[in-house]
């Protein structure tokens, strides 16, 4: 098979990228180790910023986002009994983000993506392995029904995630990886009662951070933060919301909502980033490249800023047989990267359960509430939450 694009992962990132493509006459092939239920299914992000929202009308996958998704003009800090509201909108400028899980955006993209001619998809693509990227002779090999089968194209575009092949592809010497784990984990709880509250609510307690998000009007996310030992099925429903309504402020507990899970599960939480991202004829994209704790909610939109750089670049060299926007992608969608690591970072920071040291606490509550008293400070917060602006001078 050729074409001029290989995928590799059929994540939101894989999907938006052919499809962006395909808008502009470019030809890619996906190549998916799971089925698309399998991909759907999986329970991630919520929340997307005004980069993402362009990203997929720009897509035309956006209609169902639009008519379902829930505008917010603001988040929640409670702390030491405090509530404290972060006016996104008015601190930014009219700046907002949207409530879309990631599961429906994913269904939205097969739909578009499965019914467009420039682009194919393999599911249950096995052992997939990208080559010749270094000397200008791109090709994936991969397994299908028992069969070994290859891809060649003109780039190969690694938006499988972070175990995925293409970064482990790359000699060693070529790539620095930064990373950073974090002693604890988010233990999440999906279950189909009203939210809580009608923003999100982000908890330093401490007992430990605990998150009140959501998917809909009739759809609670929820999470607490839990230590790396812990297992899901020690947490019963009824252990999970007793101890989420203890991290909350009585009132906000005492408003919640329970009812059965339909999902839980234990993510660890990470900062990691490889360097660079392009290798000869090798882009990595999304998580294959850095990977953020859930904290600030940028793990998906820093995918969107990638694909928004790989696809403008790609663009320009199919349309004006120009490489200079290839050369600058590493360089530039890293600079995004490296601020949404910090911000995350940060975020976790102050509001995460690091140890027992009492002190570790009290100034955690210092600094939440200089933050708080200070304009400068809740700016710092909203400008950061609902994203810094994608490269303007990148077209
Ligand atoms: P992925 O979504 O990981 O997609 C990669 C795709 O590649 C997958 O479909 C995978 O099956 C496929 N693949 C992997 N390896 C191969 C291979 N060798 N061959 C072929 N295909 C392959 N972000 C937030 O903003 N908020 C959250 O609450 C949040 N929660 C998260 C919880 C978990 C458990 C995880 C893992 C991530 C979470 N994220 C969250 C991050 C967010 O979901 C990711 O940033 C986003 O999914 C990145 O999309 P992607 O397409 O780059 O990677
Ligand atoms: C989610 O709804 O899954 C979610 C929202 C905000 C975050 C992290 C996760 O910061």
């Amino acid at each position: 098979m050729r074409t001029q694009i290989g995928i590799i992962g059929g994540g939101p990132s894989g999907l938006c990228l052919a499809r962006l493509l395909s808008l502009r006459g470019i030809r890619s092939v996906i190549l998916e180790r799971h089925t698309r239920d399998y991909v759907q299914a999986r329970i991630r992000a919520g929340i997307l910023e005004q980069g993402m929202v362009n990203l997929l009308r720009n897509a035309k996958v956006s209609d169902r986002m639009d008519r379902e998704g829930l505008v917010h003009d603001g988040i929640v800090l409670t702390f030491a009994g405090r509530q404290e509201r972060i006016d996104l909108a008015a601190l930014t400028g009219g700046q907002r983000v949207m409530v879309y899980g990631q599961t429906e955006l994913t269904k939205d993209l097969y739909d578009a993506v499965l019914s467009d001619d420039n682009v194919a998809v393999v599911f249950e693509a096995r052992d997939v392995s990208p080559a010749g990227f270094l000397d200008g002779t791109p090709r994936l090999d991969y397994g299908k029904d028992g069969r070994l089968e290859h891809v060649d194209c003109d780039y190969i575009a690694g938006c499988d995630g972070y175990h995925g092949a293409s970064r482990a592809s790359v000699p060693k010497a070529m790539i620095t990886e930064y990373e950073r784990t974090y002693p604890f984990g988010w233990l999440g709880l999906l279950s189909d009662t009203p939210p809580v509250h009608d923003e999100l609510v982000y908890a330093n307690h401490q007992r430990g951070f605990a998150l009140c998000s959501m998917r809909s009007r009739a759809r609670s996310r929820y999470y607490i933060q839990v230590g790396l030992d812990e297992q899901v099925g020690a947490w019963p429903d009824s252990r999970f919301f007793d101890e989420i309504r203890r991290r909350l402020p009585d009132d906000v507990a005492a408003s919640m909502i329970t009812g059965p899970s339909i999902e839980k599960s234990i993510a660890p939480l990470r900062s990691f980033v490889a360097e660079p991202m392009r290798f000869g004829r090798l882009f990595l994209v999304g998580d294959a490249a850095h990977i953020v704790p859930p904290t600030g909610a940028k793990g998906l939109n820093l995918a969107a800023s990638d694909v928004h750089y790989l696809s403008t670049a790609l663009v320009a060299f199919y349309g004006e047989r120009r490489t200079d926007l290839l050369d600058r992608y590493s360089a530039t969608a890293l600079r995004r990267i490296w601020a949404a690591v910090r911000f995350s970072w940060w975020f976790t920071s102050i509001s995460h359960k690091f140890n027992d040291d009492p002190i570790e606490h009290k100034i955690q509550l210092a600094e939440l509430d200089y933050l708080m008293s200070s304009t400068a400070g809740r700016t710092t917060i909203a400008e950061n939450y609902v994203g810094l602006p994608f490269e303007p001078t990148f077209a």
